[in-house]
This record gives structure tokens, C-alpha cells and sequence, in this order.
């Protein structure tokens, strides 16, 4: 522990409140107050295809919201944590993060709740980061001479679970690796979700621009096909090239048009084996300008991922995501079987902020990829902003470039660029630049 007593980094108080998510869901939003008057404040977000091996968020099953209310986790935050905290200095971040663990006592973080322990544990790197007087994104790295900026994976148009159409991929992303920074990055994508919105309004007709959780748009389409070529054409009408100054990437949450009984995948209004569906994904890289797939099968089946590794893994990311959960042992075993080339970065998926750098450790120690996500249903907290760039990951997904929720993130690393000057570096065509940026960080004691 810190031993330097300063009352600036003391924690005085700690306060708990149910807040709403941008689904309308109730949520929770800490705050950590330190005895000099410093306040962090951080509130989590919450996913609707959610992986089966997450931290579990706990809710109330009452008469309010549903069932959905936080009152308990919020309880548990003032009478359990709060505690145990006070009187302790907010920089022995991975101390409080395994007391967290240690007061919950359960595997999956069931007995507090992920909830509850995450608002905590970000409100507590928060108020260190304020007391410090550093931005967040210093705090967590503060020995880096230079930054990675994330190239953006903007999720444009919503399918799945996030969507009332019938897509079964649930996210198909564009990504504009041919910019110079994160600021023309940032317009690559505004510009294209316009003309995407052009097109569809033509074509489709007004339906075809309502948007799905992520705020990207959610056409009444049923072919993946379909959103491909209409993202190509975005590109391309926009004045850009595809594959050069924009690529594209799909996260397919598998699990979500898995039939468990037969063992199949439902997707195009086909019934695909295993097989079939690895072959499926090989045509589409060949076909489109397609640089990352995430989950593309169902969240058990490592071989699967193993595979399509070994056959396209040296053109094309394959992410992990409910497959790993953001959980080392999975991702250890992931990396055993050579399943994934990268994992998605989900705090809440596995709950403190500690356990989710150690994930990303392991990760890029064994030579994968870490892309920093975001959850469907989001706050306008933006410590992920922060957070992509501290580990300099060179990647991020946080949704379309709309909806406050989601901008929120982009604004965040537009201030974080402009503050860095020319410390900070986009990873213009590169996905692997992350490899030059890789260091130990302080804040995990050597872990
Ligand atoms: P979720 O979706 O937040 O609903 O889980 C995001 C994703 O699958 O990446
Ligand atoms: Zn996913």
C-alpha cells in the first residue's frame, strides 16, 4: 500500500445511486470522494448479448423497473463496500480491486455484484487520476514518452440482438485505417454514416433509419450480404477508397443464431453447420474489404474459433469476445488452443478494473490484439476513452458516430489527441502497431 499519508488520496466517503443506461435501464454510478474534496465518479454499462461466462450484474427482480432496478447493488455499495474502504489511500488501485474480489467471495462477483464493484473500482482510478491532477489516461500510464491512439470500429449498422430486423450479424462495422489521426478518423466515419443514411433513405424508405442500440442504423435487411455491399457503397460514395482508407470488420455474436439442439447456425435464411459457417466467412473476407471478425461462433466452441484462426488468421483478426469474457483463465486457454488472434477489452465482463488489465496483459504478452469495447447499453462515462489509450490497444469499438452515449467516448479521445500533440500517433494502416507500445504498467505492481 501507498504510505505517503496525503488527505488528497484518502477516501471520506463513498456515494451509491441507480442512474439510467441508454436502453432506459437502471444502472450504477458511484462516487468516491477523497478527505481533500476530490470527487471521482464512474457508472457501468450493461450488454444485452451477454456472454454466459461474465461477472453477473445483479438487479432487484422487484416491481420497479421490471425487475431491472440496482437498489441492491447500490446497498451493497454503501453498506458493504464503503466500509471497508474509508481511510484508504485511491492509488492502491490493485489492492481495493482484490479487496473487492475478496468481499464478494465468489467466482463470478454474484454475491456484490459486477455491478457494483466495477462503479467502484473505476470511481476509485478516477479520484486518484483528479487528486493526482493528471487526466485519467496519464494516471493508468504515465511513464509513456508516446500514445496509440484507437482506430475506431464504428459499428453503422445493427443486427442481432441490437436491432428489430432480421440481420443475424449483429454488428458490421467500418473502420478507417487510412486515416492520419484519430480526428480525421472520427470524420472518415461521421461522413460515411451520412451517405449510409442517404442510401438507405432511398432505397429503403424511412423505416430503414431508425437505429439499433449501438446508434448505428437498423435497415429492414436480411442478408449480411446486403449490409456489406451498402457499406462499400458508403464508402466509396463518400469519396474514399474501401480497404485503404476505410476497411470493414463484423462482430457476429454467434451465440445469438446458434441452435443449441442441432448444433446449427440460422443466419441469411440458411442453416449452416460449424463447417459451413467457417467457409461462409472465408467467401466474405474474399469478397469484402473485411479486416477483424469477432465471435464468430457460438461462445463454447473453441475449435471452431481455432480453426477459422489457422486458416484466415494471418490476413484477418479474429476476436474473441464472449468467448473470453474478458476472463484470464479463458483467454489462457483460447491461447493454448490457438483460438483468436485478439480479445475484446469488456471491464464489466470481468468487473474490476485490475482483473481487466491483467486480461489485456496476458493478451498482448502472448502476442494478441486487444480491441477496448464498449456495451450496447452505455452511460456517458468515457473511461474507456481513457483507458484504450493508456494500453495503447490502437483499437476501439464504441458504437456509431451518434447517440450522446457513444459520441461521448469519440469526444473524449478528440481532447485527449489535442492535448497530446505530436505525442500522440494513430496507427494509420496498421493493426499490430500496438506491439512497439507494449510496457508494463505501474499501477498492476509488476502482476
Ligand atoms: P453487448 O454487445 O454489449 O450487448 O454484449 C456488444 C458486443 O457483443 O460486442
Ligand atoms: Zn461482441
Amino acid at each position: 500500500m501507498t504510505d505517503v499519508s496525503d488527505d488528497r488520496f484518502i477516501i471520506a466517503d463513498i456515494k451509491a445511486r441507480e442512474i439510467l443506461d441508454s436502453r432506459g435501464n437502471p444502472t450504477v454510478e458511484v462516487d468516491v470522494i477523497t478527505k481533500g474534496g476530490v470527487q471521482g465518479r464512474a457508472s457501468v454499462p450493461s450488454g444485452a448479448s451477454r456472454g454466459v461466462h461474465e461477472a453477473v450484474e445483479i438487479r432487484d427482480g422487484d416491481y420497479r423497473f421490471k425487475g431491472k432496478g440496482v437498489l441492491r447493488a447500490v446497498k451493497n455499495v454503501i453498506e458493504i463496500i464503503k466500509p471497508a474502504l474509508i481511510g484508504i489511500d485511491v492509488r492502491n488501485q490493485y489492492e481495493i480491486d482484490m479487496k473487492l474480489v475478496e468481499l464478494d467471495g465468489t467466482p463470478n462477483k454474484s454475491k456484490l455484484g459486477a455491478n457494483a464493484i466495477l462503479a467502484v473500482s473505476l470511481a476509485i482510478a478516477k479520484a486518484a487520476a483528479m487528486a493526482s491532477s493528471i487526466p485519467l489516461y496519464k494516471y493508468l500510464a504515465p511513464n509513456r514518452e508516446k500514445y496509440l491512439m484507437p482506430i475506431p470500429f464504428q459499428n453503422v449498422i445493427n443486427g442481432g440482438k441490437h436491432a428489430g430486423n432480421e440481420l443475424a450479424i449483429q454488428e458490421f462495422m467500418i473502420v478507417p485505417i487510412g486515416a492520419n489521426t484519430f480526428k480525421e478518423a472520427l470524420r472518415y466515419c461521421a461522413e460515411v454514416y451520412y451517405t449510409l443514411r442517404d442510401l438507405l433513405l432511398r432505397k429503403y424508405g424511412k423505416n430503414a433509419i431508425n437505429v439499433g442500440d449501438e446508434g448505428g442504423f437498423a435497415p429492414p435487411l436480411r442478408f449480411s450480404q446486403d449490409a456489406l455491399d451498402l457499406l462499400v457503397k458508403s464508402i466509396e460514395q463518400s469519396g474514399y477508397i474501401p480497404g485503404k482508407d476505410l476497411a470493414l470488420a463484423i462482430d457476429a455474436a454467434a451465440s445469438e443464431f446458434f441452435n443449441e439442439k442441432s448444433g446449427t447456425y440460422t443466419i441469411d435464411d440458411r442453416t449452416l453447420t460449424p463447417c459451413d459457417l467457417r467457409d461462409y466467412y472465408v467467401e466474405l473476407v474474399k469478397t469484402y474489404p473485411i479486416i477483424s471478425i469477432e465471435d464468430p461462433f457460438q461462445q463454447e466452441d473453441f475449435e471452431g474459433f481455432a480453426s477459422l484462426t489457422k486458416k484466415i488468421g494471418d490476413k484477418v483478426q479474429i476476436v474473441g469476445d464472449d468467448l473470453f469474457t474478458t476472463n484470464p483463465k479463458r483467454l489462457e486457454m483460447g491461447v493454448r488452443m490457438g483460438a483468436c488472434n485478439a480479445l475484446l477489452l469488456k471491464v464489466n465482463q470481468i468487473g474490476t478494473l485490475s482483473e481487466a488489465l491483467i486480461t489485456a496483459k496476458i493478451a498482448m504478452k502472448n502476442d494478441y490484439a486487444v480491441m477496448v469495447s464498449h456495451r450496447s447499453g452505455e452511460t456517458e462515462d468515457t473511461f474507456i476513452a481513457d483507458l484504450a489509450v493508456a494500453l495503447c490497444t490502437g483499437q476501439i469499438k464504441a458504437g456509431a458516430p451518434a447517440r450522446g452515449e457513444r459520441t461521448a467516448k469519440y469526444n473524449q479521445l478528440l481532447r485527449i489527441e489535442e492535448e497530446l500533440g505530436s505525442r500522440a500517433i494513430y496507427p494509420k494502416g496498421r493493426l499490430n502497431h500496438w506491439k512497439e507500445f507494449f510496457t508494463d504498467l505501474p499501477i498492476l505492481k509488476g502482476l
